[in-house]
């Protein structure tokens, strides 16, 4: 495995050498890092299914670099005129961006890259780093999320390294993502659109622009149903329980226990209620000034950080329910499972 911190013109290159050969590339996203393959590869598609571990049924998103690329995954002719339109404002107005949009799809795409759907997500990053490489590469990268199925996303080189390590070729180390949490899921191809996964992108910023969406599982157009959505999913080793703020201010302290707070006016709160004298590292806090956008951006790490730091039981406390808040509960809902 090649692991190339400075992604200069150099690591692209092998990068892309390493791509069209069918091999695995893991990448920096501005929501995850992504395990990328030759979308039009089969076998590069089935390598990424062994090293996730993961069920064929699970589809995988085709990364794009412009809009250019667009049919040659996605049949847009198969729309119809409102979803067509649909489709034009959304990818002018957010495009590039957290937005993954399920779209008919092309003949060439390989079945196993939409597991036999008629349908492929289709989604164009925000991020240099990928954006370079899906040019390099051709055009169009499918990539999951870097990580083994149904465990926590990557949002740090180091998290793929120590996850999949050895099966992938490349590793692009890009530091940090901004979002942290996945993009969300819109499907485009029924007739009342629906978010399958809530994601980066607020379901008040796609409202704005298309009106009502819905929130739920795929119409039975995207049979059998987005196992983003499956319940038990991005979820950590260790067993989590998820509270209300209030119910969080209640609970008394042990040591055993790992305390992941919102934000610190909560934990402030909660610590002056009990009397603490040790293990105040298994304390936790997504965002000191309760800052939606910051606490998305470092939920997967934190939740990494807890895992390996060996707690009976995570104590989490639910975010507000507003723009991203409702990515972050999903996860924290599903990590409950
Ligand atoms: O932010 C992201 O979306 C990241 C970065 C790497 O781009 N990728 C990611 O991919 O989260 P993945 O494979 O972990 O999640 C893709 C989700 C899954 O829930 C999958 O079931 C759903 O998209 N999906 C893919 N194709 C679909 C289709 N044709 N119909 C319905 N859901 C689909
Ligand atoms: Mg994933």
């Amino acid at each position: 495995m090649r692991y190339f911190s400075i992604i200069d013109d150099a690591a692209l290159r092998a990068s892309a050498e390493a791509l069209c050969a069918g091999e695995l590339v893991a990448f920096p996203t501005e929501t995850v890092y992504g395990l990328g393959a030759d979308a039009f590869n089969a076998l590069a598609l089935a390598k990424v299914f062994e090293a996730k571990q993961r069920p064929r049924f699970d589809p995988l998103i085709i990364h794009i670099a412009s809009l250019d690329s667009v049919e040659r995954v996605a049949d847009l002719s198969l729309l119809n005129a409102a979803a067509r339109a649909r489709f034009d404002t959304l990818a002018h107005a957010l495009w590039p961006g957290p937005l993954t949009l399920i779209l008919p799809k092309q003949s060439a795409v390989p079945e196993l890259a939409t597991s036999g759907l008629p349908t492929v997500a289709l989604r164009f990053p925000q991020h240099d780093v990928a954006l370079a490489l899906i040019r390099a590469a051709g055009g169009a990268i499918a990539a999951p999320s870097a990580n083994p199925f149904g465990y926590l996303s990557p949002t740090r080189a180091e998290h793929v390294r120590e996850q999949l390590g050895e099966k992938v070729a490349v590793i692009l180390d890009g530091g940090p993502c901004a979002i942290g949490v996945e993009s969300s899921v819109l499907e485009l191809v029924s007739d009342i659109p629906r978010i399958l996964r809530p994601g980066g992108m607020s379901r008040e910023r796609i409202e704005a622009l298309i009106g009502a969406v819905e929130l739920g599982a795929a119409s039975t157009v995207t049979k059998p149903h987005s196992p983003g959505q499956l319940k038990s999913h991005y979820a950590p080793r260790t067993s989590l329980t998820l509270h209300t703020r209030a119910e969080m201010l209640e609970l008394p302290w042990d040591s055993a226990s790992a305390w992941l707070f919102f934000d610190g006016d909560t934990r402030n709160l909660w610590l002056n209620r009990c009397a603490i004298n040790a293990g105040r590292d298994r304390i936790y806090t997504l965002s000191e000034h309760g800052n939606l956008a910051a606490a998305a951006a470092v939920l997967f790490e934190t939740l990494y950080k807890i895992d390996h730091a060996g707690a009976s039981v995570i104590h989490a406390q639910r975010v507000p329910s507003v723009g991203l808040g409702n990515a972050i509960n999903d996860r924290l809902e599903r990590a409950s499972v």
